[in-house]
């Protein structure tokens, strides 16, 4: 990026009042894609496009892109300064205006002791020292995950813990669960994480079923510890170990004992240290973090306790120090090479240019099958918002829906749709070179897969063939050179031009996982920018959660409060109360 003094947040830059958006206005209003024709003509189109950013490499060259269109691209974002607004955040600059907090998560990734790190090692955020703290936490999250992992930590009963349940919801849940789910393969054997968020009972009876108490260990994640499906799938949990370790007839009946079996089994990460007291787990075994840390930001924080003891604080630090790569990527790589920069830029073509209204990721690994849920949460919380940072109306499209599942399984359910469906989807394709469970298929069937065939290569294979599907299509000629019936012809031409991303890295080790969560981040942050909105703030998701605590008596038979709702709400809770058993 360029080398702009931080800029605070004043009020956002219109984008659509730019000379740069009337350019690609202009172009996208007769614009008609031609990928087979652009690759025929320009034999260096996909070094051009192909970029690097630490371990990953990133082609663009199948999106519906040409020069003139990135010229204006590079422009917007040079107009509403992408590259200060990075500056200020990084800083520690309010740039969440609404809650009026610092945005630090690139801070919770800066290795000690870094000399070119900017801001340099040592400043202070609203009387936080920034860095002293953040490893101060560290090292306390190290030496827990260390005496859980050695088995130095032990239940009430002397027993070393086997599992690990994390307790949390939204960013305290999503993000550790793709990551456990990701590095499965680092994780020490004898342990196992699980992951409980939904309220719905089921959620938690099914995850601690067949769970020994005597080496459970129970990790409260909330940042607030305000959150009603933590707070009470913590009780509940809490419940389960009193009433189990009973059962196994080694509790004693008293209050000391169940508080001692408390201290053993349940550890806390919160900023509210004083909730977690009130909720009697020792706040010598709680890890703190900070309010410029936001929900769906915090993995690479004390949140991420579950990923540490799982992969040990090596594993992590490496985690980390993916994040810290890209960060310097985003923040010392000029506009034209700046990855996240040109595939957020590349996002607000899509959506505010040529309509696309969603975004498929589709990673060609099942150990990221959480990933397109994990970023659900960061881009569609980050970015879903109807006003700017200064409260006024936003004056183009915001956001995007992402989804998707791991290929190959999208391609037997969703494809079609991407393939020969009326909608524009962009999609980023994601794999990994080397397999994280190398296999052959010894025997193969004789015919298309060969004895020895190795299988991540055959998966692969579809990775490359879909994305070369979606960009080049088959022209009606070429399906009736096929001898295919004329009268089918029409439904088995596929019109190609469907633009998608392609990302390789070379294996899904910590590292690359920090990566591509920090690629996302700074994505959602480029487009944010552009859009002129918050990105760090969350209201929408607040009206829902007071009016379910509103809602709660009537749903529980109280007929003052059942009465008090609107016609809808009253006879679906009628209904529900008369299903009940
Ligand atoms: O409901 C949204 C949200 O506030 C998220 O932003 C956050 O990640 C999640 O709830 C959980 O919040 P907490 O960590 O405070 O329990």
């Amino acid at each position: 990026m360029t080398d702009s003094a931080p800029t605070g947040p004043a009020s956002p830059i219109d984008p659509t009042g730019t000379d740069s958006w009337q350019q690609l206005s202009d172009i996208a209003t007769d614009f008609s894609p031609d990928l087979r024709g652009w690759f025929a003509s320009e034999s260096d189109r996909a070094e051009r496009y192909t970029f690097q950013a630490a371990d990953l490499t990133i082609d663009l060259s199948k999106n519906l892109l040409t020069d003139d269109i990135l010229r204006p691209l590079l422009q917007l974002a040079e107009d509403v300064d992408v590259a200060g607004r990075y500056r200020a955040m990084i800083s520690g600059e309010h740039i969440n205006v609404t809650e009026d907090r610092a945005v630090l998560h690139t801070a919770l990734r800066r290795p000690k002791g870094g000399a070119d790190l900017e801001p340099a090692e040592g400043f202070t955020v609203d009387d936080d020292d920034v860095d002293a703290e953040v490893h101060a936490t560290l090292a306390k999250v190290y030496a827990f995950a260390e005496k859980v992992r050695s088995g130095e930590w032990t239940g009430v009963t002397g027993k070393r813990i086997a599992t690990v349940v994390n307790i949390g919801i939204g960013g305290s849940d999503l993000g550790p669960v793709m990551v456990y789910d990701a590095l499965k393969p680092y994780v020490q054997d004898g342990l196992e994480c699980r992951f409980v968020s939904n309220i719905d009972p089921a959620d938690i009876y099914e995850k601690t079923a067949d769970l020994d108490p005597e080496t459970t260990l129970f990790i409260v994640a909330s940042k607030t510890f305000g959150t009603l499906e933590t707070l009470t799938n913590a009780r509940l949990a809490r419940q389960w170990l009193w009433e189990r370790l009973g059962r196994a007839g080694v509790l004693e009946d008293t209050d000391e004992a169940r508080t001692g079996a408390v201290a053993k089994h349940f550890v806390a990460v919160s900023t509210a240290l004083d909730k977690v007291a009130a909720f009697g787990i020792d706040p010598e075994n709680a890890f703190g973090f900070w309010d410029w840390v936001g929900g769906r930001y915090s993995v690479d924080s004390a949140i991420g306790t579950s990923v540490a003891i799982a992969i040990g604080p090596q594993g992590f630090s490496e985690f980390l120090a993916g994040f810290h790569a890209i960060d310097e990527h985003m923040r010392t790589t000029p506009l034209e090479r700046n990855v996240p920069v040109l595939m957020g830029l590349l996002n607000v073509w899509y959506t505010n240019f040529l309509g696309a209204q969603s975004h498929a990721v589709l990673p060609y690994a099942q150990d990221l099958s959480r990933f397109p849920a994990y970023l659900q949460q960061l881009t569609m919380e980050s970015n879903g918002k109807s006003v700017r940072w200064d409260g006024s109306p936003v004056t183009t499209n915001t956001g995007e829906i992402f989804w998707g599942e791991p290929g190959t399984n999208g391609q037997h359910a969703f494809y079609q749709l991407i393939h020969q469906g009326t909608r524009l989807i962009p999609a980023d394709f994601i794999a990994v070179a080397n397999p994280s469970r190398p296999l052959r298929d010894e025997t193969g069937d004789g015919k298309t897969v060969q004895p020895g065939q190795d299988v991540h290569s055959l998966f692969l294979a579809n990775f490359f063939a879909q994305t070369k599907a979606l960009a080049f299509g088959k022209t009606a000629d070429e399906v009736r050179a096929e001898g295919t019936a004329e009268a089918v012809v029409p439904a088995r031409v596929f019109s190609g031009n469907r633009p998608t991303t392609s990302i390789l890295a070379p294996a899904l080790t910590p590292s690359v996982v920090g990566q591509l969560i920090a690629l996302y981040e700074h994505i959602v942050f480029t487009e944010g920018t552009i859009w002129g909105i918050d990105s760090f703030d969350q209201w929408g998701v607040e009206l829902g959660k007071q009016l379910a605590l509103q809602i709660a008596p009537a749903v529980d038979g109280d007929a003052e409060a059942l009465e008090a709702q609107d016609s809808s709400t009253k006879s679906l809770i009628a209904k529900y109360l008369e299903l009940r058993d």
